[in-house]
């Protein structure tokens, strides 16, 4: 599933850069391009940050940066 429509990004790609250690929406940004157009997609890809970042025990940095 898409979740940021700009960018052409989907939920598998989002999971996969999270899981190669990036824990922070800037990381995310950075990499995918995820919020850097509309900006619409950036609640959804912070809410699975959260979820999915608190679950992988590499220790979290989205608390305070997502
Ligand atoms: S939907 Fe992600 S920047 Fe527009």
């Amino acid at each position: 599933m898409y979740v940021c429509v700009c960018e052409a990004v989907t939920t598998h790609q989002i999971s996969a850069t999270i899981a190669q250690g990036a824990n922070t929406f800037k990381a995310l940004r950075d990499q995918l391009g995820v919020g850097s157009c509309c900006g619409k997609c950036s609640k959804d890809v912070r809410n699975q940050l959260r979820q999915e970042c608190s679950g992988n025990g590499q220790g979290c940095a989205c608390a305070g940066n997502a």
